[in-house]
């Protein structure tokens, strides 16, 4: 046999051999109680699927997958346009274009839509919202209107100048949203709020630690939003990534019993520049999967 062949067979059988030892040392690590959820190891966790050797290559493989779908998916036919102005019935759109002097407002104005969604349920109450990015103060006008008299807004700013707009409903604090000291005295005064909005300084830095500090302080049933997340790799959207996954890391047993991050995170909704969090309005102790009726096909999902 020529010697290249054998070379060739020879590196063939290595791996060969490789592939099964590290399928080996996989099956090892899945048969450790409790890593599937990757308590320990959250890069476990990414692809983790009980059982199966899935692990954190696979889920950036997919990740990509994704990714690369997203690219060439053919343009849809939606009908109706952001650029129209205010299309009937949201009264943010609808301010915002009667207002053309005074504090100014600076949106986005596909994000008229997105608070509507998400807080159009406040409207009339006494709601408590901070806002992180006072700027011109147009939007705590704004949001004075949209949610009544009854609104309580926190507009945090680092610039001094915003002081001024302190008023009826409406207290001003000075610092810097990346600053977890600066949230801390802030929660000293002023505990919990409903809604906490984002719109502050918009790096990746900036909107975590403000995240990280605020999301606690979100009454059960209340919003965190944060805007501008601006580019496919902005890492704000890996850290939303790694706070959310555990959602799902529940097991596979037909009850399970929930943990923290089920008291604060309800669903995650991700929409262009904007990442909306909803907590839910009490805290779901446990999940069942029920099954109803008594006709199921023979399958090996009854076994
Ligand atoms: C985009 S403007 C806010 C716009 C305003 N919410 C509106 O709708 O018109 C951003 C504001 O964030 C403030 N800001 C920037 N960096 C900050 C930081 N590190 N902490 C707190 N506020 C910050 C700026 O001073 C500025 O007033």
């Amino acid at each position: 046999m020529p010697s290249g062949i054998r070379g060739l067979l020879a590196r063939l059988g290595l791996v060969r051999a490789t592939r099964s030892f590290r399928h080996a040392l996989v099956a090892r690590r899945d048969a450790r109680p409790g890593e599937e959820d990757g308590s320990t190891d959250p890069f476990a966790a990414l692809g983790g699927v009980a059982g199966s050797t899935l692990r954190y290559p696979e889920s950036a493989r997919y990740f990509s997958r994704g990714y690369r779908y997203a690219q060439r998916l053919p343009r849809g036919t939606s009908t109706g346009s952001t650029e129209e102005g205010a299309r009937e019935g949201n009264p943010l759109e609808q301010f915002f274009d009667a207002y053309t002097e005074g504090p100014g407002i600076w949106k986005w104005r596909h994000y008229f839509d997105i608070y509507d969604r998400h807080l159009s349920r406040f409207r009339g109450k006494p709601v408590r919202m901070v806002e992180i990015g006072v700027f011109g103060g147009g939007s705590i006008q704004m949001w004075r209107e949209y949610f009544g008299s009854q609104v309580h807004i926190y507009g945090i700013d680092i610039d001094e100048s915003c002081r001024a707009l302190e008023g009826d409903g409406v207290e001003i604090f000075i610092g810097d949203q990346s600053d977890p000291a600066f949230w801390a005295s802030f929660l000293e005064r002023s505990p919990t709020f409903d809604i906490v909005l984002d719109d502050g300084g918009h790096m990746p830095h900036q909107q975590m630690v403000t995240l990280e500090c605020l999301l606690p302080a979100v009454r059960p049933g209340g919003v965190f939003i944060c805007e501008d997340v601006q580019g496919a790799f902005q890492p704000f959207h890996a850290f939303v990534d790694g706070l959310t996954h555990p959602l799902s890391g529940i097991g596979y047993a037909e009850q399970a019993t929930a943990s923290a991050v089920h008291d604060h995170v309800g669903s995650v909704h991700r929409y262009p520049l904007v990442t909306v969090i909803e907590k839910p309005g009490a805290s779901a102790a446990r999940f069942r999967s029920e099954r109803h009726g008594t006709d199921f096909p023979t399958s090996k999902w009854l076994a």
